[in-house]
């Protein structure tokens, strides 16, 4: 089996949630307590074993690109000042193994993975979805990984979330379940309330075929408008195999302005220099 040595990060979107912080810095440049989510999820992928980061972009987005450059003038200016620069260590990527492509126009998230068909090529790859902040040891997609190697086929996370809530991802039509793999039997993006096939939903990690471009080629839109990555994958389902993997591990949704918060807080009380500080804060904070 071909080890997945790719990875897509879709990062055009608009972050219109979180305006106006985001109207010039790109909503995965926004930092859980010092980090930015997009670096979260590139070292997610870098602890999976995965080589080669393929952005896909929008306009206003080159920060991205920049952060995960060498940035000689601020390590210079450290290093004269005697500062420790082992806390960029991870932020620049190796020579060669990222690839930048702008998705031009917001047509949805099947048409944002489409663009990068040709740096995907012909292996399986995976996805990761930087707002979706998945936070464990092993990580998210690691776990994902060692699933493959078992089942090959396609894979995608699996998390289960109140019922009500459904109708805002893409939701998995469950078939047997044995410990962390559930079998896929369809798939379904933001179903109307009340019509969910289960509350197990999709949030943002995925490991497929490449035939998946081939359907997203000729996908015509679904769910608002856009065409959707959850109907391509639909269409693999009982051609290739396709399991869902529940992660062992804490997921943050930080496309929310909750969720993102939530996520600062906790890695704030996993961090030992800051919990008491900012246990205290916290419960001072619910006194006032
Ligand atoms: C996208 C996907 C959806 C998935 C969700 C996870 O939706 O289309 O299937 O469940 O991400 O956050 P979006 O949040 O872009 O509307």
């Amino acid at each position: 089996m071909k080890p997945i040595r790719t990875a897509v990060f879709p990062v055009a979107g608009l972050g219109t949630r979180f305006l106006p912080a985001t109207k010039v810095v790109p909503k995965e440049m926004l930092p859980i307590v010092d980090k930015p989510l997009i670096q979260y999820a590139v070292d997610e992928a870098i602890e999976a074993g995965i080589e080669h980061m393929v952005f896909v972009t929008g306009r206003g987005k080159d920060i991205i690109e920049d952060h995960f450059d060498i940035a000689y003038e601020l390590q210079h200016t450290m290093e004269v000042r005697g500062k420790d620069v082992s806390i960029l260590d991870g932020t620049r990527l190796k020579p060669g193994k990222s690839t930048f492509t702008r998705q031009q126009e917001p047509l949805g998230l099947g048409h944002a993975i489409w663009c990068a068909r040709d740096v995907v090529g012909d292996d399986p790859f995976a996805i990761l979805l930087p707002d979706e902040f998945m936070h464990g040891s092993p990580g998210c997609m690691k776990q994902m990984a060692a699933a493959y190697e078992r089942l090959g086929g396609n894979l995608v996370c699996a998390l289960e979330i109140p019922m009500e809530k459904t109708s805002s991802y893409g939701v998995i039509d469950p078939g047997k379940r044995d410990g962390a793999i559930t079998e896929v039997k369809g798939l379904v993006e933001k179903p109307a309330p009340g019509t969910a096939p289960s509350n197990l939903i999709l949030p943002g990690r995925y490991i497929l075929q490449p035939e998946v471009m081939k359907i997203l080629e000729t996908q015509e839109a679904g769910a608002g408008g856009e065409i959707q990555l959850t109907d391509a994958m639909a269409q693999m389902i009982g051609k290739q195999p396709f399991h869902g993997v529940t992660f062992d591990g804490r997921r943050f949704d930080c496309g929310s302005k909750t969720g993102y918060i939530e996520a600062n807080l906790a890695l704030a009380l996993d961090r030992a220099e800051m919990r008491d500080g900012i246990r205290e804060m916290a419960l001072r904070l619910l006194n006032e």
